[in-house]
């Protein structure tokens, strides 16, 4: 069994590097990063079983990944999958690296899905069994699949390096797991995602409610759902992947279901001159919400809201979606009946105090674990590339903190950023609850999100439940920060990963 390279640090006291930093003669410690697995990562949040970076002795590393199987008294990621019961939807994705079409704007090189970017919109219906094959056709490094919001088990999860290698050209791999939140969800690439994804590996996943639901009890049932996929390819804005805006025919007085999807690296804005309700946000149905009017929506990089409209009386409803595309709604054959666009609201939606409050599933009172996840960042050197690195409780990339947890604990987890820069805030395989911000409680819906925008200066307690086993990213999905160290891990007690980064499999998560 190839042996695994442990964690090369060393200090480096380079006046060098410190004067092509241009910040005078000052050591920073610096790792060198050798092949290494995720299981050796971190340290001082009581992650049982392994003694945190630089230790050698952990779980196996394996050549062939998927080959090897864990020491006793653990339990591999690819032990932790689905039902075996047949796929009720099945389909065939594959990516390819080439030119993308973009209809309205210029083409640009990046990766497709079944030859478009963003790929086939997939639905399914909440109980449905998914299954995807996924196929390399050409993407040279590499590639997954992550599906993001979906709370699957941690086998699918699609990270290269934690749960798969990444898929070589030429190669394929199954994805599959249960359909069990309805709601608005993406999926992408989850190997050497700061260039896959911003080049197009995506695309919208939806799941249907079993039985119809009342869209978050609001008065007007949605008889028309449409999907607005924000990106950006090349710094042209698109809907769809289209630079152009939609119509979207809708009866007088009729809402439509518009499931805005928040692709891109920053901060999306959703506004119109007419109100509209908020009625889920990362696929959770908020509870009883309110007109929302003369204030934008905020959608962090890779979240998802569900607004909607009301089809007017005459002529259209503009919905603006990204700052720069918009949806027409209602009358939309008479371009005269289009109104004009609306300046962005400079006030901001409060997602803490919207809609009604509603009983939790569970209680985040006295949690059976709490930890911090303070963001900053300084200089500093990874894999020998100086920079301003972000770091996670002072400490920075490998060295960053681990949570571990028990399957069943209930976890409070206390964000703050002190970077002076936004980050939206990722937890793979779990929906957390939002309890407070800057000390004031929640007080509307529940606040269920699994991508949260925290601005510089502020802090969050969000709580979730233990419910998924497994080895969960925690990261920033504004992705060139993720690269640059924003990225930590929730640990199950008792799991274990056979697979590495930056060995033979090229594995490069972020
Ligand atoms: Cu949308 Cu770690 O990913
Ligand atoms: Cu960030």
């Amino acid at each position: 069994m190839p042996s695994r390279r442990e964690l090369v640090r060393c200090a480096v006291v380079g006046v060098a590097v410190a004067t092509a930093l241009g910040a005078g003669a000052i050591a920073w410690s610096s790792t060198l990063l050798g092949e290494y697995s995720v299981m050796d990562m971190g340290s001082g949040e009581g992650h049982a079983g392994h003694g945190g970076a630089g230790h050698g002795s952990g779980g196996p590393v394996g050549g062939g990944g998927s080959e090897a199987s864990a020491p006793p008294g653990l339990l591999s990621v690819t032990a932790l999958t689905a039902s075996d019961r047949p796929a009720d939807v099945r389909v065939e994705l594959v990516a390819r690296q080439g030119t993308v079409e973009v209809p309205g704007g210029r083409a640009v090189e990046g990766y497709t899905v079944n030859g478009t970017s963003p790929g086939p919109e997939l639905r399914a219906t909440q109980g449905d069994l998914v299954e995807v094959e996924f196929v390399n056709e050409s993407v040279t490094e590499g590639a997954t699949l992550h599906w993001h919001g979906i709370d699957v088990p941690n086998a699918a999860d699609g990270v290269a390096g934690i749960t798969q290698d990444a898929v070589p050209v030429g190669g394929r791999h199954v994805y599959r797991f249960e359909a069990t939140d309805a709601g608005t969800y993406w999926y992408h690439s989850h190997q050497v995602s700061h260039e896959q994804v911003v080049g197009g590996l995506l695309g919208a996943i939806v799941i249907e409610p079993a039985t119809a639901s009342t869209a978050g009890a609001t008065t007007t049932r949605s008889s028309v759902d449409v999907t607005a996929l924000l990106h950006v390819y090349g710094g042209q804005h698109t809907l769809n992947g289209a630079v152009a805006d939609e119509r979207v025919a809708a009866a007088p007085g009729s809402a439509v279901r518009v499931r805005v999807i928040n692709t891109d690296q920053g901060t999306a804005a959703v506004w119109s001159g007419a109100p509209f309700r908020v009625v889920a946000t990362d696929g959770h149905e908020v509870t009883r919400p309110g007109e929302v009017d003369g204030q934008r929506l905020l959608i962090p990089a890779g979240g998802r809201a569900d607004v909607t409209v009301v089809a007017p009386a005459r002529g259209a409803a503009r919905l603006h979606v990204g700052g720069a595309r918009s949806i027409l709604i209602g009358d939309v054959a008479e371009s005269e009946a289009s109104p004009p666009p609306v300046r962005q609201p400079t006030e901001t939606l409060d997602l803490l105090a919207y809609g009604a409050p509603a009983q939790l599933a569970f209680d985040p009172e006295s949690p059976d674990r709490s930890y911090e996840y303070v963001i900053a960042r300084r200089f500093g050197i990874i894999d020998g590339r100086p920079g301003n690195f972000w770091t996670i409780n002072g400490r920075m990339f490998p060295d960053v903190p681990m949570f571990a947890v028990t399957e069943g604990d209930v976890v409070v987890m206390h964000l703050r950023n002190d970077s002076g820069d936004v980050h939206p805030m990722h937890l793979h395989g779990h929906h957390v609850v939002v309890l407070s911000r800057d000390g004031v409680a929640a007080s509307g819906s529940p606040w269920v999100v699994d991508s949260l925008d925290v601005h510089p200066g502020e802090s969050y307690d969000v709580a979730f439940v233990a419910d998924n086993p497994g080895i969960w990213s925690d990261h920033c999905h504004t992705l060139p920060h993720a690269v640059d160290g924003l990225i930590a891990h929730l640990m199950y007690e008792g799991v274990t990963t056979p697979f590495t980064i930056n060995g033979d499999a090229g594995n490069r998560p972020e």
